[in-house]
């Protein structure tokens, strides 16, 4: 995949288009596809329409993106243009619709050819695991269980996938401190045994900071911060740049609320 454009000063996502939709990955709870791409790249694509809307690949970006600058293994993540055509040749019906629905940009993962999921056998570094439980229990992520752990070992190496239901601040807007003062259930954690976020947390809240928060949301397509109408939110930011704002000032005082959550 080609490197991160620059776009006048701030590095956006690359842009890809996508070519043929190979098959449906059915273990994953929103239907993600795998995508072939323009840059002959293969790619699990996160899609607009499914359950959850935009705002789970905004967290995909935003969580994905905030643990790569933190020393998380992430896939490499790129928006891709997908045409309604893509999905009138699926014969699977479900595909067809959500594929069609889903015309436009989407997101789209960089596929990790022949990793499989994490067992407890595989022995991970544990400064690579304080700073994934750390990522998660900052970004409030559940999805990291035993039994869906979102973890994948490639080339040796643990990678964390599969955000899109962090930050449920974003689902019902108005109550800042109440997310930002959420404990966190280490017990559900498959990671929580083999690293203590403890041992990161100087060097990772430094790091956190409004200027790395701005990036990262930067490079969340507009579209997707809007006000959804199919879920009203009163509370909801009315504008991307009020919306982008209103993340980082969340995660800013998520960040300031540590002894709340921290084990
Ligand atoms: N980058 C990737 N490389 C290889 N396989 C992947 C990648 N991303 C996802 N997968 C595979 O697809 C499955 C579904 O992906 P993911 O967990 O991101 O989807 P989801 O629909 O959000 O899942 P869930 O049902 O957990 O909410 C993963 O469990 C994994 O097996
Ligand atoms: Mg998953």
């Amino acid at each position: 995949m080609s490197a991160p454009e620059d776009l006048g000063g701030v590095v956006g996502l690359p842009h890809v288009t996508a070519t043929a939709y190979l098959t449906a990955l059915r273990e994953g709870g929103s239907l993600p596809g795998l995508v072939e791409a323009d840059d002959l790249g293969t790619y699990v694509v996160k899609f607009t329409a499914a359950g959850q809307g935009p705002k789970a690949l905004v967290a995909e970006i935003v969580v994905g993106e905030l643990g790569r600058a933190l020393g998380v293994d992430i896939p490499d993540l790129a928006l891709i243009e997908v045409d309604a055509e893509l999905g009138r040749r699926e014969p699977d019906e479900e595909v067809q619709e959500l594929v069609t629905a889903s015309a436009g940009l989407n997101l789209a993962v960089d596929f990790l050819p022949g990793s499989v999921g994490y067992d407890p056998s595989f022995e991970v570094d544990p400064d690579q695991a304080a700073r994934i439980v750390w990522l998660d229990a900052f970004v409030a992520n559940v999805d990291r269980s035993a039994r869906n752990t979102n973890l994948l070992v490639w080339h040796k190496t643990l990678w964390a996938i599969d955000h899109g239901a962090c930050l449920r601040f974003h689902h019902a807007w108005g109550r800042p401190e109440a997310f930002a003062r959420s404990a966190y259930r280490y017990d559900d954690h498959v990671l929580a045994e083999r690293g203590d976020p403890r041992s990161v947390h100087a060097e990772l809240s430094a790091q956190v900071d409004r200027a790395l928060l701005s990036d990262v949301l930067d490079l969340v397509p507009d579209a997707w911060l809007l006000p959804d109408p199919r879920r009203p939110d009163p509370q909801a930011p009315p504008d991307a740049a009020a919306a982008r704002t209103a993340y980082v000032d969340q995660l800013l005082l998520r960040l300031a609320e540590a002894d709340r959550w921290l084990p």
